[in-house]
């Protein structure tokens, strides 16, 4: 089979273009308490590394023949012309809330067959709110919340703070800060004013759910779809004194492959009924949005200790070294997939789906 890999890929710290995308530029780090962060440290968390691209590539080549292809403003020209039997889909995007379909869009143009969801669930997915909008339509449990385009909307809030102030459409952490728990109206004014002015886009606003958080990796599709075992993330493992949070700083700062922190269990400690309670919502909201071949979900226990949906990752991360602790991957080799496996599960479910 002819397997495209089309990714966007983080520019190296000697590349012309670094200083405008290299996050480390940006951001200070004293100690591991101590540390400031700009929000544009974050600007480009969400692309792959190569090393990353690479993993994927030699773990799709083990079965198939595979060719390259990044994800900018050349990228329908080059599909058009190698027309791949199918293309291995982790492309992020470049610009705006539907950036994550614009491959898949480009892709049903051309006719050629691709992994993971299509343009519309990976558009309403990176629109926090709009994917709220369905499960709620589907009585699927998650946090209530207000989207806040300009400051005078924050009367219309409906529930009191503590409350999590993020980014209407960023994933990796982006614009998620330890600072984006808010305990009082005036860090809640502040957070929704930093994330409409530096990132540019309404603020989503929601309760806080307290309790414990999982990462649920999901895998296949209809009867095949399987739910991977399931990760906790253990916010003792933060510096003490944080939010306990899965903060930008937890995720790329405070955990380092050098020093990794001991953040995530898996499989999670939990008895039958929460183990099936997480695994229902889970199937429930992957189907509900229509998620394809593989998706990671987030979610968090609520003040009574009931799973509730946090957000929906069609594009889930896949780091390839162990001590770089990504979930999707650690989830898989607990079920007794390595890396190599795994990526050829998604795409054999992207070739059943098709049938290839
Ligand atoms: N409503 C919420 N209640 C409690 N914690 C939350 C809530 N929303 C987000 N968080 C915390 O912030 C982290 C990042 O939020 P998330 O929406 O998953 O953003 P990202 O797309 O960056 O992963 C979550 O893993 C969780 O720890
Ligand atoms: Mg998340």
């Amino acid at each position: 089979m002819d397997v495209a890999l089309v990714y966007n890929v983080k520019k190296e710290e000697n590349d012309s273009t670094a200083s405008v995308l290299q996050p480390s530029s940006q951001t200070q780090q004293t100690t591991h308490t101590q540390i400031q962060v700009t929000s544009s440290a974050d600007a480009f968390a969400e692309w792959d590394t190569i090393e990353t691209i690479h993993a994927v590539r030699d773990a799709l080549s083990l079965r198939h023949s595979v060719t390259l292809i990044e994800a900018d403003e050349n990228a329908f020209a080059s599909l058009k012309s190698s027309k791949p039997d199918i293309v291995f889909n982790i492309a992020e995007g470049r610009f705006g809330a539907s950036r994550e379909a614009q491959i898949p869009a480009m892709l049903e143009m051309l006719n050629i067959p691709y992994t993971g969801s299509d343009p519309l669930t990976l558009g309403i997915c990176l629109d926090k709110s709009r994917a709220k909008e369905i499960l709620s339509y589907y009585n699927i449990a998650n946090p209530k919340f207000a989207v806040i385009s300009s400051l005078s909307e924050l009367r219309l809030l409906d529930f009191p703070v503590p409350a999590m102030v993020k980014p209407l459409f960023e994933g990796s952490s982006k614009g998620i800060f330890d600072k984006s728990l808010v305990h009082s109206v005036k860090e809640l004014t502040e957070q929704v004013t930093k994330v409409i002015e530096e990132y540019g886009q309404p603020a989503l606003v929601e309760e806080f759910l307290p309790g414990r958080e999982f990462t649920v990796a999901m895998l296949g599709n209809g009867n095949d779809l399987k739910v991977l075992p399931i990760v906790e993330i253990k916010f003792d493992s933060l510096p003490s004194g944080v939010n306990p949070i899965y903060s930008y700083e937890a995720k790329w700062i405070w955990d380092q492959s050098s020093n990794p922190l001991e953040i995530f269990e898996c499989p999670a400690q939990v008895d039958h009924n929460l183990k099936t309670a997480i695994e229902d919502l889970c199937r429930n909201t992957y189907n509900a949005l229509r998620c394809r071949d593989w998706s990671r979900i987030d979610v968090r226990l609520d003040k009574n200790g009931r799973p509730n949906i946090i957000e929906i990752n069609p594009l889930p991360g896949i780091l390839p070294k162990i001590e770089d602790n990504s979930c999707f991957p650690k989830a898989a080799r607990m079920a007794g997939m390595n890396y190599n496996e795994m990526l050829n599960a998604v795409l054999d479910a992207g070739m059943k789906r098709h049938n290839l």
